[in-house]
C-alpha cells in the first residue's frame, strides 16, 4: 500500500481522459478539498463551474464564439477546433476567482488562494484514481468568455481543469532534483 507522501509524489498529468466521468460523489469529495484551500481572510474568492454530459457540447459553442468575438477573421475550420476542446474530456471544471475588494489581501493573494484550489483538486482527483489535467491557453485569458460563462465583472478564470479516467499508460515522472530550488538555512 502506497503511502500519503507516495501517492502525493506520484501525481502525473493525464492528457487522454475518456468517460466515465467522474460520479457525483467523487466530485463532492474533490469539491471538499477543493474548498480547504488556504485564503487569507476567508474571502472565499474561488468558483467553479463543473461542466459534463451535453453541457460540454455548449461550452463548446462558447469557446468558439469567444474564440470569434476575439478575432472575427478566424476561419471555420480553425473554429471547429476550438469547439471541439471540450470534448477532450468527459469532465471539465472551470475554476476561477472572484476578486474581492480587501485591504490586507491583495489581487494575486486571491489568484493563489484559487489556483491552491485548483491544485487541490487535481490532487483529490489522483487520491481516487481520476485522470486530470489543468490548461489554461488563450481561452482562459479571452474577454469575451466572461459574458459566455455569464462572469462577474471582476471575476477571472484560471484554469480549465480536464478530468476523467486515464486511458493509455501514464507519462513516465520525471524526478527533479532538489538542486537550486531548494535552500536550506539552519545555522
Ligand atoms: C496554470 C497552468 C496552466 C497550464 N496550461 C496548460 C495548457 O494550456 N496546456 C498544456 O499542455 N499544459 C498546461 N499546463 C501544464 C500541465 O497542466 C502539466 O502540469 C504539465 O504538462 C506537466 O505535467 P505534470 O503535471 O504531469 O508534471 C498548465 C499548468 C499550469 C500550472
Amino acid at each position: 500500500m502506497s503511502t500519503p507522501i507516495e501517492i502525493l509524489s506520484s501525481r502525473v498529468s493525464h492528457r487522454k481522459l475518456v468517460a466515465p466521468a467522474p460520479s457525483k460523489e467523487q466530485v463532492d469529495a474533490i469539491m471538499a478539498v477543493a474548498l480547504r484551500a488556504p485564503d487569507h481572510a476567508l474571502l472565499r474568492p474561488w468558483r467553479f463551474r463543473i461542466y459534463t454530459g451535453d453541457a460540454l457540447k455548449r461550452l463548446g459553442k462558447h469557446f468558439a464564439a469567444a474564440s470569434a468575438n476575439a478575432d472575427p477573421s478566424i476561419d471555420t475550420d480553425k473554429l471547429a477546433k476550438i469547439e471541439a476542446k471540450s470534448l477532450r474530456a468527459p469532465m471539465i471544471i472551470i475554476v476561477s476567482v472572484i476578486v474581492k475588494e480587501h485591504k490586507k489581501v491583495p489581487e494575486i493573494e486571491q489568484f493563489l488562494s484559487a489556483g491552491a484550489s485548483a491544485q487541490n483538486i487535481l490532487m483529490a482527483a489522483h487520491f481516487q484514481g481520476i485522470g486530470a489535467m489543468w490548461r489554461t491557453g488563450s481561452l482562459c485569458f479571452n474577454p469575451f468568455m466572461k459574458k459566455e460563462l455569464d462572469m462577474e465583472e471582476n471575476e477571472s478564470i484560471i484554469g480549465f481543469i480536464y478530468l476523467g479516467t486515464e486511458e493509455g499508460d501514464k507519462r513516465p515522472i520525471k524526478a527533479v532534483e532538489q538542486g537550486d530550488h531548494v535552500v536550506w538555512y539552519k545555522d
